[in-house]
Protein backbone atom coordinates (compact mmCIF):
# COMPACT_ATOMS: atom_id res chain seq x y z
CA UNK A 1 0.00 0.00 0.00
CA UNK A 2 1.43 3.34 -1.32
CA UNK A 3 0.94 5.86 1.82
CA UNK A 4 1.54 8.99 -0.32
CA UNK A 5 0.80 9.85 -4.32
CA UNK A 6 3.78 11.62 -6.41
CA UNK A 7 3.55 14.00 -9.55
CA UNK A 8 6.04 15.43 -11.86
CA UNK A 9 6.44 19.14 -10.94
CA UNK A 10 6.92 21.52 -14.76
CA UNK A 11 10.56 20.89 -14.29
CA UNK A 12 10.31 17.14 -14.09
CA UNK A 13 11.37 16.99 -10.51
CA UNK A 14 9.12 14.40 -8.24
CA UNK A 15 7.01 16.25 -5.79
CA UNK A 16 4.20 15.10 -3.18
CA UNK A 17 0.60 15.67 -4.48
CA UNK A 18 -1.97 14.01 -2.16
CA UNK A 19 -1.79 11.31 0.71
CA UNK A 20 -3.18 7.71 -0.68
CA UNK A 21 -6.88 7.84 -0.19
CA UNK A 22 -6.26 4.15 1.07
CA UNK A 23 -4.86 5.72 4.12
CA UNK A 24 -8.94 6.84 4.46
CA UNK A 25 -9.73 3.10 4.85
CA UNK A 26 -7.08 2.47 7.14
CA UNK A 27 -8.41 5.40 9.56
CA UNK A 28 -12.14 4.02 9.46
CA UNK A 29 -10.86 0.73 10.19
CA UNK A 30 -8.67 1.71 12.97
CA UNK A 31 -11.42 3.42 14.38
CA UNK A 32 -13.95 0.44 14.44
CA UNK A 33 -11.12 -1.64 15.65
CA UNK A 34 -10.69 0.17 18.26
CA UNK A 35 -14.30 0.38 19.51
CA UNK A 36 -14.83 -2.99 18.70
CA UNK A 37 -11.56 -3.99 21.21
CA UNK A 38 -13.14 -1.31 23.53
CA UNK A 39 -16.44 -2.93 23.72
CA UNK A 40 -14.62 -6.54 24.58
CA UNK A 41 -12.75 -5.25 27.20
CA UNK A 42 -15.77 -3.33 29.19
CA UNK A 43 -17.40 -7.25 28.70
CA UNK A 44 -14.75 -8.79 30.23
CA UNK A 45 -12.93 -6.42 32.19
CA UNK A 46 -13.36 -6.14 36.18
CA UNK A 47 -13.55 -2.50 36.00
CA UNK A 48 -13.49 -1.08 39.88
CA UNK A 49 -17.55 0.92 40.21
CA UNK A 50 -17.80 2.46 43.19
CA UNK A 51 -20.59 0.49 45.33
CA UNK A 52 -23.85 2.48 45.56
CA UNK A 53 -24.00 2.71 49.44
CA UNK A 54 -20.25 4.28 49.42
CA UNK A 55 -21.58 6.82 46.84
CA UNK A 56 -24.99 7.52 49.30
CA UNK A 57 -22.41 8.31 52.09
CA UNK A 58 -20.59 10.40 49.97
CA UNK A 59 -24.09 12.51 48.93
CA UNK A 60 -25.07 12.29 52.41
CA UNK A 61 -21.61 13.92 53.70
CA UNK A 62 -21.78 17.04 50.91
CA UNK A 63 -25.25 17.55 51.20
CA UNK A 64 -23.88 21.33 51.25
CA UNK A 65 -23.43 20.96 47.10
CA UNK A 66 -26.31 22.46 44.90
CA UNK A 67 -28.84 19.05 43.72
CA UNK A 68 -27.42 20.40 39.93
CA UNK A 69 -23.70 20.75 39.12
CA UNK A 70 -23.14 23.02 36.32
CA UNK A 71 -20.51 21.79 33.86
CA UNK A 72 -20.96 23.54 30.34
CA UNK A 73 -21.37 27.18 30.42
CA UNK A 74 -23.65 27.75 27.32
CA UNK A 75 -21.05 29.49 25.57
CA UNK A 76 -19.63 26.27 25.74
CA UNK A 77 -21.97 24.05 24.91
CA UNK A 78 -22.93 26.31 22.07
CA UNK A 79 -19.38 25.77 20.48
CA UNK A 80 -19.42 22.02 20.94
CA UNK A 81 -21.91 21.67 18.64
CA UNK A 82 -21.28 24.37 15.97
CA UNK A 83 -17.80 22.48 15.76
CA UNK A 84 -19.57 19.47 15.59
CA UNK A 85 -21.51 20.41 12.61
CA UNK A 86 -18.83 22.04 10.52
CA UNK A 87 -16.73 18.86 11.88
CA UNK A 88 -19.37 16.61 10.16
CA UNK A 89 -19.86 18.83 6.70
CA UNK A 90 -15.99 18.71 6.11
CA UNK A 91 -15.61 14.66 6.73
CA UNK A 92 -18.48 14.41 4.58
CA UNK A 93 -17.82 16.62 1.67
CA UNK A 94 -13.59 15.82 1.64
CA UNK A 95 -14.86 11.96 1.82
CA UNK A 96 -18.07 11.31 -0.14
CA UNK A 97 -16.44 12.14 -3.61
CA UNK A 98 -13.08 10.28 -1.86
CA UNK A 99 -15.15 7.07 -2.32
CA UNK A 100 -17.22 7.55 -5.47
CA UNK A 101 -20.49 10.22 -4.58
CA UNK A 102 -19.36 13.05 -6.22
CA UNK A 103 -20.94 16.56 -6.12
CA UNK A 104 -19.74 20.00 -6.55
CA UNK A 105 -18.26 19.80 -2.34
CA UNK A 106 -15.45 22.39 -2.19
CA UNK A 107 -17.87 25.30 -1.37
CA UNK A 108 -19.70 23.66 1.25
CA UNK A 109 -15.96 22.43 2.35
CA UNK A 110 -14.04 25.56 2.60
CA UNK A 111 -17.37 27.48 4.31
CA UNK A 112 -17.52 24.54 7.04
CA UNK A 113 -14.12 25.13 7.01
CA UNK A 114 -13.92 28.74 7.80
CA UNK A 115 -16.77 28.15 10.38
CA UNK A 116 -14.96 25.69 12.45
CA UNK A 117 -11.93 27.68 12.72
CA UNK A 118 -14.04 30.65 13.87
CA UNK A 119 -15.66 28.18 16.65
CA UNK A 120 -11.71 27.11 16.93
CA UNK A 121 -11.06 30.64 17.71
CA UNK A 122 -13.71 31.70 19.85
CA UNK A 123 -12.93 28.51 21.93
CA UNK A 124 -9.04 29.33 22.08
CA UNK A 125 -10.28 32.84 23.37
CA UNK A 126 -13.05 31.27 25.53
CA UNK A 127 -10.90 29.03 27.13
CA UNK A 128 -7.81 31.38 27.78
CA UNK A 129 -9.84 33.93 29.59
CA UNK A 130 -13.01 32.38 31.17
CA UNK A 131 -12.26 28.79 31.48
CA UNK A 132 -9.84 26.76 34.05
CA UNK A 133 -7.31 26.46 30.86
CA UNK A 134 -5.17 24.17 32.45
CA UNK A 135 -7.83 21.87 33.80
CA UNK A 136 -7.64 20.40 30.11
CA UNK A 137 -4.09 18.87 29.45
CA UNK A 138 -2.01 16.74 30.64
CA UNK A 139 1.35 16.03 31.48
CA UNK A 140 3.94 14.20 33.88
CA UNK A 141 1.76 15.41 36.64
CA UNK A 142 -0.69 13.31 35.68
CA UNK A 143 0.71 9.93 36.19
CA UNK A 144 -0.42 9.11 39.57
CA UNK A 145 -3.75 9.72 38.35
CA UNK A 146 -3.15 7.26 35.32
CA UNK A 147 -1.88 4.60 38.07
CA UNK A 148 -5.05 4.40 39.94
CA UNK A 149 -6.97 4.33 36.82
CA UNK A 150 -5.17 1.54 35.85
CA UNK A 151 -5.25 -0.26 38.83
CA UNK A 152 -9.10 0.42 39.71
CA UNK A 153 -9.31 -1.28 36.10
CA UNK A 154 -7.81 -4.26 36.83
CA UNK A 155 -10.62 -4.53 40.26
CA UNK A 156 -8.38 -2.84 42.55
CA UNK A 157 -9.64 -0.81 45.64
CA UNK A 158 -7.10 2.74 45.42
CA UNK A 159 -7.36 5.86 47.14
CA UNK A 160 -5.16 7.38 44.75
CA UNK A 161 -6.52 10.77 42.83
CA UNK A 162 -10.02 10.92 41.13
CA UNK A 163 -10.09 12.89 37.77
CA UNK A 164 -10.74 16.53 38.22
CA UNK A 165 -13.22 17.89 35.92
CA UNK A 166 -12.20 15.72 32.94
CA UNK A 167 -11.33 12.38 32.93
CA UNK A 168 -7.52 11.02 31.67
CA UNK A 169 -8.63 9.64 28.86
CA UNK A 170 -10.99 13.21 27.86
CA UNK A 171 -7.92 14.86 28.03
CA UNK A 172 -5.61 12.31 26.03
CA UNK A 173 -8.17 12.95 23.44
CA UNK A 174 -8.46 16.71 23.47
CA UNK A 175 -4.83 16.66 23.05
CA UNK A 176 -5.06 14.69 20.06
CA UNK A 177 -7.65 16.71 18.79
CA UNK A 178 -5.56 19.97 18.84
CA UNK A 179 -2.92 18.49 17.05
CA UNK A 180 -5.39 17.38 14.28
CA UNK A 181 -7.16 20.17 14.08
CA UNK A 182 -4.73 22.76 14.34
CA UNK A 183 -2.65 21.17 11.30
CA UNK A 184 -6.09 20.63 9.34
CA UNK A 185 -7.28 24.48 9.59
CA UNK A 186 -4.03 26.28 8.93
CA UNK A 187 -3.32 23.57 5.79
CA UNK A 188 -6.99 24.34 4.60
CA UNK A 189 -6.69 28.15 5.00
CA UNK A 190 -2.97 28.07 3.26
CA UNK A 191 -5.70 25.58 0.69
CA UNK A 192 -8.13 28.40 0.01
CA UNK A 193 -5.78 30.71 -1.80
CA UNK A 194 -5.08 28.06 -4.81
CA UNK A 195 -9.35 28.27 -5.33
CA UNK A 196 -11.90 30.82 -6.02
CA UNK A 197 -13.46 32.20 -3.24
CA UNK A 198 -14.72 35.91 -3.00
CA UNK A 199 -11.81 37.19 -0.58
CA UNK A 200 -9.30 37.39 -2.61
CA UNK A 201 -7.62 36.46 -5.72
CA UNK A 202 -6.91 32.96 -6.49
CA UNK A 203 -3.00 32.11 -5.95
CA UNK A 204 -1.32 28.85 -6.91
CA UNK A 205 1.92 30.30 -6.93
CA UNK A 206 1.80 31.39 -3.57
CA UNK A 207 4.21 28.50 -2.30
CA UNK A 208 6.26 25.96 -4.47
CA UNK A 209 5.09 23.38 -6.10
CA UNK A 210 7.03 21.12 -3.26
CA UNK A 211 5.46 22.96 -0.72
CA UNK A 212 2.15 22.61 -1.86
CA UNK A 213 2.46 19.01 -1.96
CA UNK A 214 3.45 19.20 1.64
CA UNK A 215 0.84 21.19 2.11
CA UNK A 216 -2.12 18.77 0.87
CA UNK A 217 -0.21 16.15 2.52
CA UNK A 218 -0.66 17.44 6.02
CA UNK A 219 -4.06 18.61 5.31
CA UNK A 220 -4.87 15.04 4.38
CA UNK A 221 -3.21 13.04 7.06
CA UNK A 222 -4.73 15.33 9.64
CA UNK A 223 -8.30 14.88 7.97
CA UNK A 224 -8.12 11.00 7.61
CA UNK A 225 -6.77 11.21 11.36
CA UNK A 226 -9.55 12.52 12.21
CA UNK A 227 -12.01 10.22 10.61
CA UNK A 228 -10.60 7.81 13.43
CA UNK A 229 -10.90 10.74 16.41
CA UNK A 230 -14.46 11.11 15.40
CA UNK A 231 -15.44 7.63 15.28
CA UNK A 232 -14.07 6.71 18.76
CA UNK A 233 -15.97 10.26 19.87
CA UNK A 234 -19.09 9.69 18.72
CA UNK A 235 -18.22 5.93 20.07
CA UNK A 236 -18.15 7.16 23.55
CA UNK A 237 -20.74 9.37 23.58
CA UNK A 238 -23.38 7.31 22.74
CA UNK A 239 -22.12 4.15 25.47
CA UNK A 240 -24.81 4.01 27.96
CA UNK A 241 -22.51 4.51 30.99
CA UNK A 242 -21.32 7.90 29.68
CA UNK A 243 -24.66 9.35 28.95
CA UNK A 244 -24.11 11.24 31.73
CA UNK A 245 -21.59 13.28 29.79
CA UNK A 246 -22.95 13.66 26.92
CA UNK A 247 -26.53 14.90 28.60
CA UNK A 248 -24.38 17.27 30.17
CA UNK A 249 -23.10 18.95 27.11
CA UNK A 250 -27.02 19.10 26.50
CA UNK A 251 -28.59 20.55 29.75
CA UNK A 252 -25.45 22.07 30.60
CA UNK A 253 -25.20 20.36 34.28
CA UNK A 254 -24.82 16.80 36.22
CA UNK A 255 -25.70 15.75 39.15
CA UNK A 256 -24.14 15.98 42.45
CA UNK A 257 -24.19 11.98 42.91
CA UNK A 258 -22.23 11.92 39.42
CA UNK A 259 -20.02 14.91 40.14
CA UNK A 260 -19.09 12.80 43.77
CA UNK A 261 -19.04 9.20 42.36
CA UNK A 262 -16.81 10.33 39.09
CA UNK A 263 -14.43 13.06 40.04
CA UNK A 264 -12.40 14.23 42.71
CA UNK A 265 -13.90 17.39 44.73
CA UNK A 266 -10.53 18.92 45.53
CA UNK A 267 -9.25 18.81 42.17
CA UNK A 268 -12.76 20.48 40.55
CA UNK A 269 -14.21 22.74 42.88
CA UNK A 270 -17.91 22.67 42.33
CA UNK A 271 -19.24 26.15 42.29
C1 LIG B 1 -12.45 17.84 9.54
C2 LIG B 1 -11.68 18.67 8.92
C3 LIG B 1 -11.26 18.55 7.49
C4 LIG B 1 -11.12 17.43 6.69
C5 LIG B 1 -11.37 15.99 7.08
C6 LIG B 1 -10.66 17.88 5.39
C7 LIG B 1 -10.35 17.05 4.34
C8 LIG B 1 -9.98 17.47 3.09
C9 LIG B 1 -9.58 16.59 2.01
C10 LIG B 1 -9.47 15.08 2.11
C11 LIG B 1 -9.31 17.38 0.94
C12 LIG B 1 -8.79 16.92 -0.42
C13 LIG B 1 -7.30 17.14 -0.36
C14 LIG B 1 -6.54 16.63 -1.52
O1 LIG B 1 -7.09 16.64 -2.62
O2 LIG B 1 -5.37 16.26 -1.28
C15 LIG B 1 -9.53 18.75 1.33
C16 LIG B 1 -9.36 19.85 0.52
C17 LIG B 1 -9.51 21.16 0.90
N1 LIG B 1 -9.83 21.61 2.17
FE1 LIG B 1 -10.21 20.43 3.76
N2 LIG B 1 -10.57 19.25 5.41
C18 LIG B 1 -10.91 19.69 6.66
C19 LIG B 1 -10.89 21.01 7.11
C20 LIG B 1 -10.68 22.10 6.29
C21 LIG B 1 -10.65 23.48 6.76
C22 LIG B 1 -10.79 23.88 8.23
C23 LIG B 1 -10.47 24.27 5.65
C24 LIG B 1 -10.37 25.79 5.53
C25 LIG B 1 -10.35 26.62 6.51
C26 LIG B 1 -10.36 23.41 4.51
C27 LIG B 1 -10.17 23.82 3.21
C28 LIG B 1 -9.90 23.00 2.15
C29 LIG B 1 -9.59 23.47 0.81
C30 LIG B 1 -9.54 24.93 0.39
C31 LIG B 1 -9.34 22.32 0.06
C32 LIG B 1 -8.81 22.33 -1.36
C33 LIG B 1 -9.72 22.09 -2.41
C34 LIG B 1 -8.90 21.97 -3.70
O3 LIG B 1 -7.71 22.29 -3.75
O4 LIG B 1 -9.53 21.52 -4.64
N3 LIG B 1 -10.49 22.10 4.93
N4 LIG B 1 -9.93 18.77 2.63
Amino acid sequence: MDLLTWGRSPWGEWILTHISWDLLWASFFAGFAFLLAHASYMLLSAHRKRAAAETDQLEAARADLPARISRHSLAARLFHWVMAAAMFVLLFTAFLPIVGVQFAWVTWHWVAGLVLTASIVFHIIHATVWMDFWSIWVGPKDIPELKAELLRELGKEVDGPKPGKYPLGNRLYHLAIVVAGLLVVTSGLFMMVRIRTPFFTRNPYLLGDATWGVTYVAHGLAGVGLVGLVIAHVYFAVRPEKWWITKSMILGWITRRQYLEHHDPQRWVAR
